[in-house]
């Protein structure tokens, strides 16, 4: 690519390739190689020493793996990415290239509870606190927590599965305010939907397994830094990046890198030591999904958001958690940031509680009973029992995890079949399980006409589904 602006549709496809000089491959290779071949004493040397920048051994680096590092990097329009294997381990290495021992977080109550869990068990034992944002739309709430100690803020864009949907430049300028950076897990917006760094965030992280991939086939994960954070402006607080280096010759991470000291050092000292490495393979399976990633996420939105209507309309639903409708609290923060759509992970409740969520579950044939998310596939999960069954029931009760509630991920299917399925859960409940075909659906969503006009109103409903 040119240095010229490109649409995100074109990025997507085009973003970071690099010509293959040996045989003009226009798909890049998968270079499954543990380690690379130095011509001769000088080079290995020179690689060592980082003043020769090819490739020494995989752990530290792989021609398949940067190839996607440079594409996402451009998408989310950060400085640079670092792959690895999971979202999880992408969190892991964007905490740790932050914080040290005896620092502490501000994080929203409703991030992913791997997260969550990852935060207090695993960076808590090594003295690293946490305290959480019960209300993430409340910024005094934020401020109230921080404390001298602080060194970062963090939460998730689109937070499943209540959909509370981050006000990222309001928690942006709190988390600076306190002199901290922003880190955002943008897994369920994605770059096509939001860009969180254009909204004051300084660092993303991403689950990769999800939408970005869309194949649901493989897993992975991504650190982008936004190059935005002033490291230097109390340089006491980051003394790893900005001491004194032995490797660096004396000079600190800031001194060298500058804007990209945070990456620099989360690859060549935290990645690359703990080894979250991705398999090649993995890496060109990420590139297939993200090429096809603007076409996904649009029609998981239009998809959604026809859902998440038929779902409100049902006399046994008594709440739908989806930011893209009107009746949702969230709503005015979708249209400021995801104007796009609201992305495809969403919740709904029924009355009847966990016997209801227990019928309909078992009785839908199309949404595949799992615990994923952003497949092109429609999926289906009780969160009480399965994802937030650690907690106790004042907890799933604080969060909104109520025992009828149902998370939805609504893939990329026709969207009348998709409301033709879950109508066969609502007959279950009304003591009619089995007998929907078309004309039980008429029964439910009005005629046969209206279902018809549903799958009107999503563009390209069929052509895309084919193309894919
Ligand atoms: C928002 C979010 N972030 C991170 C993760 C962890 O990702 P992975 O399973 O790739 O480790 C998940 C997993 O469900 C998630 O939903």
């Amino acid at each position: 690519m040119t240095d010229e602006e490109y649409g995100f549709a074109t990025e997507q496809v085009h973003g970071g390739f690099q010509p293959d000089a040996a045989h003009g491959a226009r798909v890049p290779a998968i270079h499954m190689s543990s380690g690379f071949l130095f011509d001769d004493f000088d080079q290995a040397r020179d690689r060592f020493a980082g003043t020769d920048d090819g490739y020494t051994y995989s752990r530290l680096g792989n021609p398949t793996n940067a190839d996607v590092e440079r594409r996402v990097a451009l998408l989310e329009r950060g400085v640079e990415a670092i792959l690895v294997g999971s979202g999880q381990a992408a969190a892991t290495i964007a905490f740790l290239g932050v914080l040290q021992a005896g620092d502490h977080v501000v994080a929203a109550r409703s991030i992913y509870e791997g997260t969550k869990g990852l935060l207090v068990q695993n960076l808590g034992r090594l003295g690293i606190e946490v305290d959480f944002v019960a209300d993430q739309r409340d910024l005094d709430e934020w401020a109230r927590l921080v404390r001298p100690n602080t060194k970062a803020f963090f939460a998730e864009t689109i937070p499943n599965p209540k959909n509370d949907v981050l006000d990222i430049t309001g928690v942006a300028d709190t988390a600076h305010r306190a002199g901290v950076p922003l880190i955002v897990d943008n897994t369920l917006a994605t770059p096509y939907l939001v860009r969180p760094v254009e909204h004051g965030a300084d660092i993303v992280v991403h689950s990769a397994s999800k939408f970005l991939s869309g194949h649901g086939a493989g897993l992975g994960g991504v650190v982008v830094d936004g190059g935005t954070f002033d490291w230097s402006a109390s340089p006491e607080r980051w003394v790893h990046l900005t001491s004194p280096e032995r490797s660096l010759g004396g000079a600190s991470y800031v001194e060298r890198y500058g804007s990209r000291a945070f990456i620099v050092f989360a690859r060549d000292v935290v990645a690359s030591r703990i080894g979250p490495t991705p398999s090649p393979f993995n890496a060109f399976l990420l590139r297939q999904g993200i090429e096809t990633l603007s076409l996904r996420v649009e029609r998981h939105s239009a998809n959604a958001l026809a859902v998440a209507s038929f779902l409100e309309q049902q006399p046994e639903v008594t709440s739908v958690d989806y930011a893209g409708l009107a009746s949702s609290p969230y709503r005015d923060l979708a249209e400021r940031y995801l104007p796009r759509g609201a992305g495809s992970v969403f919740a709904f409740t029924l009355a009847g509680g966990e016997a209801a969520a227990r019928t309909f579950i078992d009785t839908v044939q199309l949404f595949s009973r799992m615990t994923h998310l952003g497949d092109v596939r429609s999926l289906i999960l009780h969160p009480a029992t399965t994802t937030h069954a650690g907690k106790t029931a004042e907890e799933r009760a604080e969060q909104g995890i109520h025992d009828g509630l149902i998370r939805l991920s609504v893939g990329i299917e026709d969207v009348a079949d998709l409301v033709r399925d879950l109508s066969r859960g609502f007959a279950a409940l009304r003591g009619a399980a089995g007998s929907v075909g078309s004309v039980g659906l008429e029964a439910r969503v009005g005629s046969v006409t209206e279902l018809a006009a549903l799958e009107h109103a999503v563009p390209g409903n069929h052509v895309i589904a084919e193309e894919l």
